[in-house]
């Protein structure tokens, strides 16, 4: 017998790094790139895992205690009640670049925990899902505020303040994305490590830079809601200036946002942990494949055009 789930990639819109210090931050799903994972119960044997895209070929007793694999199998058992797992092959394939903020590791969590528990006769809820997935973020990056494991459980919009009830965030009028890759593999803990340092050492100023980013989100919640897109962009433009006073651009990105902008953007921004990973810019739909085509021209690796759909009703 064969059980599937799939989860889309992620990207922050505004509010990155200040969630992680209580402010509201934005998220929405990207569908074009997912995670899927594929239970398959067997008659004996062990429980076995498959991860072609990064070569793995591992049973479970072999993967180290805190592999966040490792960990989303087990939680995912003991949510369900079940002390032993049977017997059974996990394949995971992702479209959804590692570590480039697009919540690759959450989406694979979310998948193992949907695919697994319905193999084990007891799909988990929502909530328990996210749980999970919030559980093995926490390996991956030490302190994550849960926005990443959020926006992937329930692939709708989110605004999210950490440690408060879901709010899914409605949307007034479809705006589309380009998403420019640096191609810089960016650890998101290192990012987040950097600035908790930073803080330590002068509170006064980054509590004051993660106010403005946080009222940033808050008047971009209500233009989304409103379908005021046209405000969106000079929020996103000022989100990254105040990205770069957390020091968490780098060359690379602050090139993809002015090429983004040269271009017609109507407003740009790096997306997720920063130093690397992906940018985001704002365009009218019309506009997508020529904003695409300057960050290719300006040293993106990859590009995505992804639309964010009005709500219905
Ligand atoms: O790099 P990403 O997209 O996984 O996002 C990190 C977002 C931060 O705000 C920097 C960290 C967090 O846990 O919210």
């Amino acid at each position: 017998m064969t059980f599937s789930a799939s989860a889309p990639g992620k990207i922050i819109l505004f509010g990155e790094h200040a969630v992680v210090y209580g402010r509201p931050a934005i998220a929405v799903p990207v569908i074009q790139v997912s995670a899927r994972v594929t239970v398959t119960l067997t008659r004996s044997g062990e429980v076995v895992i498959q991860a072609p895209d990064i070569g793995l070929q591992i049973s479970l007793a072999d993967l180290p205690a805190r592999h966040p694999l490792k960990a989303a199998i087990q939680r995912t058992a003991r949510a369900v009640g079940i002390a032993q797992l049977p017997p059974c092959s996990l394949r995971i394939e992702s479209t959804i670049p590692v570590a480039a903020g697009l919540g690759s590791g959450a989406a694979v969590s979310v998948a193992i925990a949907r695919a697994l528990s319905a193999a084990l006769g007891s799909l988990l809820d929502d909530a328990q899902v996210c749980a999970i997935a919030y559980e093995v973020e926490k390996i991956h990056h030490g302190t994550p505020s849960g926005i990443d494991n959020t926006v992937i459980t329930y692939a709708r919009p989110v605004y999210f303040i950490k440690g408060k009830p879901l709010e899914q965030l409605p949307v007034g009028r479809a705006f589309t994305i380009v998403i420019g890759d640096t191609g810089l593999a960016s650890p998101t803990a290192k990012a987040v490590g950097d600035v908790r340092k930073a803080w330590q050492a002068d509170k006064m100023h980054y509590e004051a830079v993660f106010e403005s980013i946080g009222a940033l989100a808050d008047s971009a919640r209500q233009a989304i809601q409103q379908g005021a897109v046209e405000l969106l962009g000079p929020l996103m433009d000022a989100n990254h200036g105040l990205l770069r006073k957390l020091g968490v651009s780098c060359p690379e990105l602050d090139a993809l946002v002015l090429a983004a902008r040269k271009a017609g953007a109507w407003g740009a921004k790096l997306s997720g942990g920063g130093r690397g990973g992906n940018m985001i810019a704002l365009v009218n739909k019309e506009q997508a494949k020529k904003v695409a085509t300057a960050l290719e021209s300006a040293g993106a690796v990859r590009t995505l055009v992804t639309e964010i759909k009005a709500s219905q009703g």
